[in-house]
């Protein structure tokens, strides 16, 4: 008999309400895997906020190294309110995202039948789109400095690093990603009009890739205008590229207008290398231990890092189970008012998984 194909997952639950959400996505992992009979090893790691208050450790460089011999990570979330901000952000988070160079951002925005979105008169047809979020520069980069700090004449410098190679690789993977899900406008999310340099680099590279697809819409909206149509119109969007610090933004909205944060969920990509999956809502600290959480967004991250592992069938089983409970059980994304707890809405999806 043939060995069960083998996946090796790293499992960081994070902090605040992270390790419930993560407790469900992986029931929903489990259930899908013995279905389709392979197998998903988990190797937790309890990175985050609290080992760092006990040890000091945010990264260390030995996990980053074991982390390259995985198949994929899996993460709650990072953040912890006694934590100064930006210490387990950039020492964890954005620190994975750059030495494991995942490039692409990936995010999806859609209302599952069922789902209340605060858009009036919008319906699932209307809001299904996709955001690629360049990952590794952009403001995000981490260039400048301050000049004479703490005096009144402190200056502070954060300058936005944008390279050829990292923007046309993104720009390539949107294209790509375009043709591969039969979808039809890559819309370029920009600031062309103020961010003369910065933008004059995506916008070239944009239209230039575009021309190698030419069955593909090439379509360009500054970033403020984005916003405005993602709430006017959402249906005019199919596939959007854009910065690190836009993505980060419009992602936001994003979640919201697909129906609440309990339901987005991203990945961090590197089609070459490891990618991390994550809800992307935080670690929505008040809510920790009390069974209120919504977990689809952790058990959709499971599902994207499924299907980026190729098992297309075992990530659509997760797709299709969390459609089935939104439509049918949840009475709300909302935390604490959906009708049910955390775990319970993981057991109800894992059933969902493993008998259709
Ligand atoms: C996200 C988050 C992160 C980001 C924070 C936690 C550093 O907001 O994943 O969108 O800004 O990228
Ligand atoms: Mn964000």
């Amino acid at each position: 008999m043939n060995e069960l194909k083998s996946y090796r997952i790293a499992v960081m639950p994070g902090d605040g309400t992270g390790p419930e959400v993560i407790r469900e996505a992986l029931k929903a992992l489990q259930a899908a895997a013995a279905r389709c009979n392979f197998k998903a090893e988990e190797v937790h790691y309890d990175l985050g906020g609290d080992r760092y208050l006990r040890t000091g450790e945010v990264l260390p460089p030995s996990v980053l190294e074991e982390l390259k011999g995985f198949d994929a990570i899996l993460l709650g979330a990072i953040g912890h309110p006694d934590v100064k901000p930006g210490i387990l952000e950039k020492g964890l988070l954005l620190a994975m995202r750059f030495q494991l160079d995942q490039y692409i951002n990936l995010r999806p925005v859609i209302l599952y039948p069922g789902v209340d979105t605060p858009l009036k008169d919008k319906r699932p047809e209307d809001i299904n789109f996709v955001v690629i979020r360049e990952n590794t520069e952009g403001l995000y980069a981490g260039a400048g400095g301050f000049l004479r700090k703490g005096t009144p004449q402190e200056v502070a410098i954060q300058e936005s690093i944008n390279t050829r190679m990292g923007v046309e690789r993104c720009v390539r993977f949107a294209f790509d990603f375009c043709r591969r899900n039969q979808r039809k406008k890559v819309t370029l999310c920009g600031k062309t009009n103020v961010l003369t340099f910065a933008f004059d680099l995506w916008e070239r590279t944009f239209y230039e890739v575009a021309r190698e697809y030419p069955e593909i819409t090439a379509d360009y909206a500054h970033v403020d205008a984005t916003c405005m149509w993602m709430v006017k119109n959402p249906e005019w969007f199919d596939v959007i590229v854009t910065d690190n610090m836009f993505g980060d933004i419009i992602t936001d909205l994003g979640g919201m207008i697909q129906g609440g944060m309990g339901i987005a969920a991203g990945g961090n990509i590197n089609p070459e290398g490891v990618s991390m999956f994550e809800p992307i809502g935080g670690s929505a600290p008040k809510y920790t231990g009390q069974n209120v959480i919504n977990p689809i967004a952790a058990i959709g991250a499971a599902q994207m890092m499924l299907e980026q592992l190729g098992e297309d069938t075992a990530g659509g089983l997760i797709g299709n189970a969390i459609r089935k409970a939104a439509a049918r059980d949840l009475k709300s994304m909302s935390a604490g008012k959906m009708g049910y707890g955390t775990s319970e809405v993981g057991d109800l999806i894992a059933k969902y998984v493993s008998v259709d």
